[in-house]
């Protein structure tokens, strides 16, 4: 049933990949890997974080030279040695790092580097305007194309980048966990739009570590572990257990292994906090030893809370409690001070400093706290950071490297080793695996369980009902920037914490 060969009727794929090497100096990010992408349909590439899959997305897309094998396309070999090369056959990328220009407008980005020209070799801008119209039409995008781009929100730049990668008539679309910075309404444009690509015949390279949206819009699987090829199929054939242990190389049973920890007294107590548009009247109180989950719906004001708690913006009125003493946050490193940290969802804002090498990235906080006690020493900052690292499943090739040249999820398990390290008495995580691998969920989720077992207080936002259920020892649910239930024991369920989230009083949802 699961084709291993990968010799699934490649004779139809418009893009196969054959034998892909690529190293990195100490690392081989792909070790002969294959890939096979068909007309109108959509394949899910999964694999943990590090696999190798946005390596193979650059080898694809023309920013990486493979060390070997071959790229063909409708069976012929071809070299993208530039990303032009790439586009002139057809193969387009979405991703996040898309290059975007906020100077410029919807329709100037849209065909950047290939706009219509006239009679005379200018560009036509009437001609521009209208097939950019066209492009966003056709992808259901009411965007203005004269707009400037510096005035769209995230989700409509998305939507430029997708028009773009249109523009140049792509047959391949690549998706490089496309969803990751969207709100759900958005995530429901984006299946919608994959819909319409695979209607108009196009192959689409979709990567993502939600399985459900995976299940949801893939017709075909590919799985890479450690730089290698493990097997290709249908995903009609395939079952979630059966791709987890593929891409991890054994079965994950325990994903939350939530132990029972000792709840003790007040952490931090939250009475009043209120904001002039973002959340009115917030009353918690977080005990030490506790995992207080806060679940709701993108908008529901829970970030925006979590926000103030650490001083990035201020509450108009409210007060809270950091262990006995009452204290007033006005700034982060008021917030460090007393105790608390947040990691928020955008890790790429406040997260990985480039440039610098993973374990100062883990120690530097630490080490602006403790430099009044002196400076840590380089072998016990070493050893600071290999702990935490470790225990969040890290995979780089040395403490060493830049953190810049880590996959992204291992980026983000080096932010969250980064905020752990400064040992506070109250951590916020916001979103704490989004962007982390299924097997690696685990070893964060026991790190943060352990650590609650030792006295920390947690708050973890999370809109995955699965980790809110399997890791809260209490869960508070807001809507529209109030806290609109709170749930213990049994009856923290998935239909309370949805009712609760959408404010339904019953009924089907
Ligand atoms: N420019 C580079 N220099 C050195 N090593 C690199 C470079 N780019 C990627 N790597 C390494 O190659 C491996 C594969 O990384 P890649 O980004 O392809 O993983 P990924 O599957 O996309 O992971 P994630 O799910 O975390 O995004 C990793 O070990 C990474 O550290
Ligand atoms: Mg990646």
């Amino acid at each position: 049933m699961l084709a291993r060969t990968g010799a699934v009727d490649s004779a139809q794929a418009v893009l196969s990949l054959r034998g892909i090497v690529k190293s990195f100096p100490g690392v081989r990010a792909l070790g002969g890997v294959q890939l096979d992408l068909y007309p109108g349909q959509v394949t899910a590439l999964v694999g943990e974080n590090g696999a190798g899959k946005s390596t193979i997305v650059k080898v694809l897309t023309g920013i990486y030279q493979p060390d070997e094998g071959q790229i063909l396309v409708d069976g012929q070999a071809v070299h993208f040695p530039t990303a032009q090369a790439a586009g002139h056959s057809g193969v387009t990328a979405i991703h996040q790092e898309t290059v975007l220009f906020d100077e410029l407008t919807v329709a100037e980005n849209i065909f950047i580097g290939h706009s219509p020209r006239n009679r005379f070799g200018l560009i036509d801008r009437k001609a521009m305007r209208e097939q950019a119209g066209a492009i966003l039409n056709s992808i259901g995008a009411d965007l203005n194309p004269m707009v400037r781009l510096k005035d769209l929100s995230i989700a409509s730049r998305h939507l430029v980048a997708i028009a773009r990668a249109l523009s140049i008539d792509a047959r391949v679309v690549i998706m490089d966990e496309p969803t990751a910075a969207l709100s759900h309404k958005e995530i429901a444009e984006l299946y919608e739009l994959v819909e319409k690509l695979k209607s108009q015949g196009k192959a689409i390279l979709f990567i993502s570590h939600k399985f459900d949206e995976i299940f949801r819009i893939a017709d075909r699987w590919t799985v890479f572990r450690d730089g290698q090829f493990v097997g290709q199929g249908m995903m009609a054939d395939v079952t979630e257990a059966e791709l987890v242990r593929l891409m991890v190389g054994r079965s994950v049973e325990q994903i939350y292994p939530k132990r029972p920890a000792q709840i003790g007294g007040p952490a931090l107590t939250v009475v009043g906090y209120c904001h002039p548009t973002e959340f009115e009247d917030i009353n918690f109180t977080l005990h030490t030893g506790e995992i207080l989950g806060f679940y709701g719906l993108v908008g529901a004001g829970r970030s925006e809370v979590m926000q103030a708690l650490f001083g990035i913006t201020r509450p108009s009125r409210g007060a809270c409690r950091i262990g006995d003493d009452v204290r007033a946050i006005r700034s982060t490193a008021q917030a460090v001070e007393a105790g608390i940290v947040y990691v928020p969802e955008d890790r790429g804002k406040q997260g990985a400093v480039k440039g610098l090498p993973i374990f100062q990235n883990v120690t530097l906080p630490s080490l602006t706290r403790t430099s009044r006690a002196g400076f840590l020493r380089l072998a016990e900052e070493f050893a600071l950071a290999r702990d935490y690292t470790q225990r969040l499943d890290l995979r780089a090739a040395s403490l060493d490297q830049d953190i810049a040249l880590l996959s992204g999820g291992n980026q983000q398990k080096v932010v969250i080793a980064k905020w752990l390290a400064t040992k506070p008495r109250v951590i916020i995580l916001d979103e704490p695996t989004k962007g982390i691998d299924i097997g690696s969920k685990a070893a964060v989720h026991d790190f943060m369980s352990e650590l609650a077992g030792q006295g920390l207080a947690v708050i973890m936002v999370s809109s995955e009902i699965p980790e809110v259920l399997g890791m809260s020892d209490r869960v508070i649910v807001m809507r529209e920037g109030r806290i609109a239930a709170e749930f213990a024991g049994d009856q923290m369920t998935p239909e309370n914490l949805v009712r609760a989230a959408v404010g339904s009083n019953g009924g089907t949802i």
